[in-house]
């Protein structure tokens, strides 16, 4: 894998047949993290093998963790060896997740120095939110030439209330408050599936946490937390991901290893624009063969559709019978892939925080270039969908947060190539 591979698809042929679902990345990315409060070694298994990990390990090894990949998608890491509290800048910048060390290290060092964090491009991503919460625990908050610096001299239990819903300010409010003296309670607590796994983490390990996956969250803190051997949860927004793109191309594929549960959002919608879905105990079979509906989408926070999925459910209605009327206000540009659909003919008006999707019979193949995770895995989807040869562009954005996604798609038929993007040197005789 390198910054500059591409992704060359001839596209209009079905998916067909069966796909394994990988760890989830955003359960994953906040329980690698959260290793640090551990006392002990932890072993993580079913840990998706994407840039974003590798990213957060190289992050805990710099710092003075001991990391034992044990397989692609299993290690153990023992953070005994953490003695500076302190994120590099580069890796920080890389991902959005580094402001998890934030908590981690406030909460076993009751310091912390983290460059603000990266990530995807969706507008602006404050952290007023998570800043609120540590102060709401006793820390206070530096901000000096692009580091977060935090510093309490303890920690003690507090009510948090959090003015918007957010994933990562809820997580960061766990972190810190696991290893603060007393009872902390955070209300409108964000309720997504990797916050139950995250807190299931962290009670294996002799937290008490409850509440996970209601807007209440209860929290007595602990001074001590064990080493656990641990299973991340699959994940939801990869699984539908193939959901989507098994119905856009007129497909028929199972998609296993997932909690249908944690999927009901999106088959509720795929079975609005006429693709079958079945649920099983751990699979989700989707087929479609008649003209995919027009439906009108609003993304919001669990239980509602997820802002991840958007992007690849816009792509799919491109060529819906009808009109389409998709709002997405989670964040302020997640619209931006909108533009590369319309170079394969997609006929997409963008107002504001809504899009306008009339129907085409096909996309056609085109160059584009991913512009973020979920619009990359958008594009891919458009181009398997597409007639002719579509090119996608900057697949980094892809390779931080799929599992192979390529040879996944080669598994279900789909005829796609990862190349290189590099100018040869020219021999000088
Ligand atoms: N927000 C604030 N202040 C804050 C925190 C958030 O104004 O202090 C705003 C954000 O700007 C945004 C909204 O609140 O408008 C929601 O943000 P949230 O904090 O919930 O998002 P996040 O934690 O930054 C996580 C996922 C995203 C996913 C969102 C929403 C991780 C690592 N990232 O981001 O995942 O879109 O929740 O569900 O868990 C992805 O996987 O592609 C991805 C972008």
């Amino acid at each position: 894998m390198n910054n500059m591979d591409k992704f060359i698809i001839h596209g209009g042929k079905p998916l067909i047949g069966s796909v394994n679902v990988s760890g989830a990345k955003n359960a994953a990315v906040a329980i690698v993290a959260a290793t640090i409060l551990s006392d002990e070694p932890c072993t993580l298994e079913n840990v998706p093998e994407i840039s974003d990990i590798s990213i957060a390990l190289r992050i805990l090894y710099e710092m003075g963790a001991g990391i034992r990949i044990i397989d692609k998608n299993t290690m153990r890491i023992d953070p005994r060896g953490i003695s500076n509290p302190v994120v590099p800048y580069e890796l920080a910048r890389s991902m959005r997740a580094s402001s998890y060390f934030l908590g981690t290290l406030l909460g076993r060092f009751k310091k912390a120095d983290v460059p603000m964090p990266g990530g995807c491009d969706l507008g602006d991503r404050p952290i007023d939110q998570h800043i609120k919460a540590f102060n709401c625990l006793g820390a206070s908050c530096a901000i000096d030439g692009g580091i977060v610096s935090l510093r309490a001299d303890e920690l003690i239990g507090s009510q948090i209330y959090f003015d918007i819903n957010t994933v990562g300010g809820t997580i960061n409010a766990i972190f810190a408050a696991v290893k603060a003296k007393g009872l902390t309670v955070i209300e409108n607590a964000a309720k997504e599936p990797h916050i139950v796994d995250l807190a299931n983490f962290l009670n294996t390990m002799g937290a008490d946490i409850m509440g996970a996956g209601t807007d209440v969250i209860k929290i007595r803190g602990v001074s001590v937390l064990k080493g656990v051997d641990y299973a991340i949860i699959p994940d939801q927004i990869e699984a539908g991901t193939y959901m989507v793109a098994a119905a856009a191309t007129k497909g028929n594929v199972w998609i296993n290893n997932v909690i249908p549960k944690h999927l009901e959002s999106i088959t509720a919608k795929l079975r609005k624009v006429g693709a079958s879905v079945e649920e099983y105990d751990e699979s989700i079979h989707v087929h479609a063969d008649g003209p995919l509906l027009s439906t009108s989408l609003k993304t919001l926070p669990h239980p509602g559709f997820p802002t991840d999925m958007q992007p690849q459910f816009s792509t799919m209605l491109t060529v819906s019978e009808g009109t389409s009327v998709v709002t997405d206000d989670i964040f302020d540009n997640r619209f931006r892939y909108v533009s590369e659909l319309r170079r394969m003919g997609a006929n997409i008006k963008v107002e504001g925080t809504t899009a306008i999707i009339q129907g085409i019979p096909q996309l056609t193949g085109a160059s584009v270039r991913a512009t973020d995770l979920r619009a990359g895995a958008a594009l891919v989807i458009a181009g398997l969908m597409a007639s002719g040869t579509t090119v996608v562009e900057n697949i980094f954005h892809i390779d931080r947060g799929y599992e192979n996604f390529d040879d996944k798609l080669k598994g279900l038929g789909a005829d796609i190539r990862r190349v290189a993007d590099y100018e040869p040197k020219r021999r000088v005789i």
